[in-house]
């Protein structure tokens, strides 16, 4: 049995069916404070290998509530995105990433330990690396995160280091790089409010009502002024937490892993494919700069290549056109008053 933490939103939500597909059966446990209910019951509703046993409502910053869990199911294995990931909120209100972030995760990592589970894939971020010093990012690369976000995830990396050594307890952190696109069934997909990503944001200003989508900053060292990242699709990222979760399985040590593509998008290139992909002329701000953002973030995944044997199959155009279907439906479910 997987307990999947923070099940219910965006990346756990296409995580559960991952594992589910790969015959886990899974223990979805959530505040669903970010997450919805309505991809809960979705997911509960999936007819595949594996199934979702249990939901569990609770809060990682109540040591009772994880307790609780460990005390109902037989966990062999934990999967952890349970976090907040929002850069700018980070820096206003530091107080609330290293509450739920870290103090979140020393209290699963307390209830795993008091119930002897000693496997973790846990999800990092690119965040961890700051201000890029080279591009592609290897793991190698320095890990200076530039606001609170990046820190909490940096500091649970190293609190899990300490772990292992001291409890034998093991864990693979990903690293993720710019998370796109939806299910490619359309039964789950990115839902924030308010959604400060690119793609669902530009997504979102083609349908009636919608904002205008605003390019923020079009004078950075690119090849064409707008920033570049590495679009790495949901669904791909999934594959690899169910491969970081067999090498853990198979006696793996603690380790880490890039998830990108090894290929940058600008911003730029991104809103063209939009329009290409939706086939829709979509209105467009150029905006300032927003602060914060790093000019490049490439990954370089040949370490998960070589390790986990993991290739990411999606192009941009899929995530795009997963995304934008998903988007449909939220826009339809909303007039609808579902
Ligand atoms: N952008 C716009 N308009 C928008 C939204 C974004 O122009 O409405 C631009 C941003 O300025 C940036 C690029 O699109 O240049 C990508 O922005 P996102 O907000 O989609 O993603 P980020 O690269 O800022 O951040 C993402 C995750 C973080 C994670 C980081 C790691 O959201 O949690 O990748 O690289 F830390």
């Amino acid at each position: 049995m997987i307990l999947v933490t923070g099940g219910a939103g965006y990346i756990g939500s296409h995580n559960v069916i991952a594992l589910l597909d790969a015959g886990y059966d899974v223990v979805i446990f959530d505040n669903l404070e970010l997450g919805h209910i309505e991809t809960v019951n979705t997911l509960k509703n999936i007819n595949s290998k594996g199934k979702v046993v249990d939901f569990i409502k609770g809060d990682l910053q109540n040591l009772e509530d994880i307790k609780s869990v460990f005390q109902k199911h037989k966990i062999d294995a934990v999967v952890h995105f349970a976090a907040y990931s929002q850069v700018a909120e980070s820096v206003k209100n530091p107080q609330k990433y290293y509450f739920n972030n870290v103090y979140g995760t020393l209290n699963l990592l307390r209830a795993m330990l008091e119930n002897d589970v000693k496997k973790i894939v846990f999800s990092s971020t690119a965040a961890t690396y700051g201000e890029p010093v080279y591009v592609p990012i290897d793991e190698k690369h320095p890990q200076v995160p530039i606001n609170t976000y990046g820190k909490t995830k940096l500091m649970i990396e190293n609190i899990m280091d300490d772990y292992d050594k001291a409890y034998g307890l093991r864990s693979v952190r990903l690293r993720y790089f710019n998370v796109a696109g939806a299910d490619s069934k359309n039964r789950v997909g990115e839902w924030h409010d308010p959604e400060t990503h690119l793609i669902p944001n530009i997504l979102k200003s083609t349908f009636s009502g919608g904002k205008t989508f605003q390019m923020f900053g079009t004078d950075y060292p690119t090849k064409d002024g707008t920033c570049v990242r590495d679009y790495i699709n949901v669904e791909d990222l999934a594959s690899a937490h169910v491969l970081a979760l067999k090498y853990l399985e198979n006696g793996g040590a603690t380790n880490y892993f890039n998830l990108g593509t090894n290929e940058g998008n600008s911003v730029k290139e991104v809103f063209s494919a939009c329009e290409k992909v939706t086939g829709k002329n979509i209105p467009l701000d150029v905006k300032p700069r927003r602060e914060g953002d790093p000019a490049t973030l490439i990954a370089d995944n040949k370490k998960a290549k070589e390790d986990l044997g993991w290739f990411p199959e999606k192009s941009l155009d899929e995530s795009i056109s997963t995304a934008y279907s998903w988007e449909s439906k939220l826009t339809e479910n909303c007039k609808l008053g579902v």
